[in-house]
């Protein structure tokens, strides 16, 4: 009796408290192993460091460059996680791709801005969320300096300082009077820091040279654009002889409106050749022109910032504060032999063969 009073009590009471017991460690355990799973996962992500890229789009071989420059320099083996997105030219795709990597928490935002203006709202809320920003290539015209850490690029005015300097170096040597050079100027895409630099430059040395800057049009840094804008350029004058481009791409596109029209490109301004110069040295048939005279000068603009902004990015991951503008060393590219070198702003620069 005593023995079926056990059984009766171990089968209603204690079976079912077992075996409620055997499925909590049970699925305890499961817990724990979805836990050290996560664990795993995130310890992961921990070690990676999270950049968030924002380029401005792909219209130029400087900006191609500058692409591949970030790409190979922030990879997994080294250690990042690099979430890329091209702005297509807009700014808004970029403000978007921005809230996104704020949304992800990203450890770094770079930004390639496509334009100056514009930028305070979205960077405010990517200082809330305490992400630093690094700006590369082209700044940002914002009214609080903390809202990114730092930049790093090129002094646009002072490429253009070097190219205006060539040019008058080069007229004086060949006796050209400065009000007989008739210069139309291919503009880079209105409102960034490249054109804004490269157009002040010009306006600036006409204006003191007392050069003839007959038009200034946009060709957005394409080769396209920069053929249309000539073609029109041509139609509407017919004494230029001096084109200043603002990229090689639009000096590509304006050698070949040139050349449609039956007029000749080169550095013989007396004896009706148009000159061209242009910024980058970074296409290859630009160089080739440049070699072979079609281009005349070229100002560099070094567009290989992924090594730079990884140290920045080391520095601020230091607890180091960079300097906040970083401006890259670069050179002045022609193959005609009657300017050696120039001096601008106390500084002087060999001209270097292309
Ligand atoms: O901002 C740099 C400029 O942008 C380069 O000169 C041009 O080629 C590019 O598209």
């Amino acid at each position: 009796m005593k023995r079926y009073f056990f059984l009766k009590w171990f089968t209603i009471l204690i079976l079912p408290l077992l075996a409620v017991i055997i499925s909590i460690a049970g699925c305890s355990s499961v817990n724990r192993k979805t836990e050290t799973e996560i664990t795993e996962d995130s310890s992961m992500a921990d070690s990676y460091i999270t950049v968030g890229f924002s380029q401005l789009g792909a219209e130029s071989d400087w900006r191609s460059a500058n692409t591949d420059s970030m790409l190979e320099t922030f990879t997994e083996e080294k250690g990042y996680n690099l979430l890329y997105k091209n702005g297509q030219q807009k700014q808004a795709n970029q403000i978007t791709a921005i809230r996104m990597f704020i949304q992800q928490g990203v450890d770094y935002i770079v930004l390639a801005p496509a334009t100056e203006d514009g930028w305070d709202l979205v960077l405010e809320e990517a200082k809330n969320a305490d992400i630093p920003v690094i700006l590369v290539d082209r700044r940002v015209n914002t009214s609080d300096k903390t809202l990114y850490s730092c930049w790093v690029g090129s002094d646009f005015e002072l490429e253009s300082k070097k190219i205006t300097s060539w040019i008058k170096a080069y007229t004086e040597n060949q006796n050209i009077a400065p009000y007989d050079l008739h210069i139309v100027n291919i503009q880079g895409s209105l409102g960034s820091t490249a054109q804004l630099g490269r157009t002040r430059g010009l306006a600036n040395a006409a204006r003191e040279n007392g050069w003839d800057l007959m038009a200034e049009v946009s060709g957005d840094f394409t080769e396209t654009k920069g053929q249309e804008v000539m073609s029109a350029l041509l139609k509407r004058f017919d004494n230029i002889n001096l084109v200043y481009c603002e990229n090689d791409n639009e000096a590509i596109g304006a050698i070949t409106a040139i050349e449609n029209s039956g007029k000749k490109v080169g550095s013989d301004i007396q004896n009706g050749e148009i000159m061209v110069v242009s910024f980058d040295g970074v296409n290859e048939k630009a160089l080739e022109y440049a070699r072979e005279g079609k281009i005349s000068c070229i100002a560099e603009c070094n567009p290989l910032h992924g090594p730079r902004v990884e140290t920045l990015i080391k520095m601020l991951g230091n607890g180091e504060t960079p300097q906040k503008f970083n401006y890259v060393d670069e050179k002045i590219y022609s193959s005609l032999e009657e300017v050696q070198s120039i001096t601008v702003d106390g500084a002087t620069y060999e001209i270097e063969k292309p």
